[in-house]
């Protein structure tokens, strides 16, 4: 699989830098995210070009089937996040921190991060929310673990927030969406997500910050954008919210090639003489004399 050059000079081998990435800010330059769950989909993730790649725990509805991301395990997460680094050699993987693995004390937002790093070779983790996050971004940190933050919308929290809907449309919750930005950027975050908040608010979060804003449902004025895997490539069949642009429509093809491979079976056309095995004509007559 061919890749297109790399972009920066400093990515001709291995990892892309953790710091290209306020560089390309700076330059203005737009980051591309995109989630992924398995080492062939973080394989075209990388071979794309793509900057970094996210083990979302939105795996828990376009991989497991939940209805919402809450109940992503760690385990479960931790195994997604060995595929995908196995398939990334470019992009840095940022590893979703599950509901429950961080909420309940920085001693154990830090054990659940180790684990992403040590097991499941990540390059950094996510958490979302600011207040109690902010000293669990601190104590990751300080660790030395890169921390993505995440606010707006934050899935883990959507029905404290009333549902998946739009945050920070009213002045006061778009001044706390901007006030919470600047302070997961001084607790040491080296980017940050922002999901389902009006563009305006998007835009001033990232001209406030000097780390890179990445957006979902954010507006064109993010430093980057993310999409999840299924949203972009057509294969999920849940809600889709406005800020998803297909790019792609898989899910009909794979269910094409299901249905001819179901028909080729049952006709007998499939398989062929090219996909099935000879053996020696002396070994066969010995086959069938010995029975
Ligand atoms: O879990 C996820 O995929 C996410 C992105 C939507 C940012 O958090």
């Amino acid at each position: 699989m061919s890749s297109p050059a790399p972009r920066y000079a400093s990515w001709t081998h291995g990892k892309l830098p953790l710091p290209e990435l306020a560089e390309l800010k700076r330059r203005g330059e737009k980051i591309v995210m995109v989630t992924a769950y398995d080492a062939p989909s973080a394989r075209l993730a990388d071979a794309a070009g793509v900057e970094l790649i996210l083990v979302g725990d939105s795996a828990a509805m376009v991989v497991l089937g939940h209805d919402s991301t809450v109940p992503a395990s760690m385990d479960e997460m931790l195994m997604l996040t060995r595929a995908a680094t196995r398939g990334a050699k470019r992009p840095l993987v940022v590893a979703d921190m599950p509901f429950g693995s961080f909420q309940v004390s920085d001693e154990l937002a830090l054990e659940n991060a180790i684990r992403f790093v040590k097991d499941g070779s990540a390059d950094a983790v996510k958490v979302e929310g600011a207040g109690p996050t902010l000293s669990r971004v601190r104590a990751i940190v300080e660790a030395g673990i890169p921390v993505m933050g995440h606010i707006g919308l934050t899935p883990q929290s959507a029905t404290a927030l009333g549902g998946f809907k739009a945050q920070g449309r009213t002045a006061e919750q778009a001044r706390k969406l901007v006030a919470d930005a600047r302070k997961l950027e001084a607790a040491g975050c080296f980017a940050l997500v922002l999901e389902a908040v009006p563009a305006a608010v998007a835009a001033e979060v990232s001209r406030t910050l000097a780390i890179p804003t990445i957006g979902i449902g954010a507006g064109r004025e993010c430093d980057g954008q993310v999409l999840v895997w299924h949203d972009l490539l057509g294969l999920y069949e849940g809600h889709s919210p406005r800020f998803v642009k297909r790019y792609a429509d898989v899910g009909t093809e794979i269910r094409r090639a299901l249905e001819a491979y179901a028909e080729e079976v049952r006709s007998g056309r499939f398989p062929e003489d090219q996909h099935t095995y000879a053996m020696p004509e002396e070994e066969l007559e010995a086959f069938f004399a010995a029975r």
